[in-house]
């Protein structure tokens, strides 16, 4: 059976139940599935359709196990960047994504999303492939989030996964099937975030 037939789920229901899957169960996802996760995401447009993602698809145990401590040091770096330094001084919408930092490696599959060159035009080139297989992956019922590393740990990442210094890692993403469920997700509501014609003309 084709991708695009597997992935029959109405794109609404797909849209509307995707979120933040962060606990993940350690079950295996068959190849097939992941190799239909990464062609939806490469019919993802590209500027120019010039299409510079590499995607590096981490299962190997031993790889998630040495990766593991080195997305905790990553996300900690971020948090003190942003002044929290340690569990305490977390604020509450950070807690579920303090708890992937402790257990990434579980994750059945880490998706390494890269950009084959640095810069801000191939890094915005790559993002539209990562909503693709989140979208995809839900569609098989396999959850999953956008993560993202720090400068701190980007030579050791790089060097674990052979990745080219000319490469970029955009986002890394934790797939698996979920341990909660999906969706719906909680959002502003569109009087917030638009507006007709000029920017402050009320969304009413
Ligand atoms: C650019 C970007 C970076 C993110 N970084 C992280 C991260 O490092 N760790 C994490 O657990 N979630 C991360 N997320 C997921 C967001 O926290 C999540 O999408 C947001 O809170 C909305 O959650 P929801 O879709 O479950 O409603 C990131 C999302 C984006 C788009």
């Amino acid at each position: 059976m084709s991708a695009e037939s597997r992935m029959s789920m109405p794109l609404g229901e797909a849209i509307f139940s995707q979120r933040a899957i962060r606990r993940l169960k350690p079950d295996p996802i068959p190849e097939s599935d992941l190799r239909d996760i990464l062609e939806a995401a490469t019919r993802a447009p590209s500027g120019g359709n010039s299409q510079p993602w590499h995607f590096v698809v981490v299962r190997d145990a031993g790889l998630r196990e040495q990766f593991g401590p080195l997305y905790r040091e990553a996300w900690w770096a971020k948090r003190r960047d942003s002044g929290f330094l340690t569990p305490e001084d977390l604020p509450p919408e950070y807690k579920q994504a303090a708890k992937l930092a402790d257990i990434i490696a579980e994750a059945p599959v880490l998706v390494l999303l890269c950009a084959t060159a640095k810069g801000p035009g191939p890094t915005g080139s790559v993002i539209p492939a990562a909503q693709n297989l989140l979208l995809a992956a839900r569609a098989l019922g396999i959850g999953g989030t956008i993560t993202t590393l720090h400068p701190v740990v980007e030579e050791r990442v790089h060097a674990l996964f052979r990745i080219p210094d000319a490469a970029h890692i955009v986002y890394c993403l934790p797939l698996g099937y979920p341990q909660g469920r999906f969706g719906p997700a909680q959002r502003k509501p569109l009087s917030e975030v638009c507006s007709w014609d000029h920017w402050g003309n009320a969304f009413g």
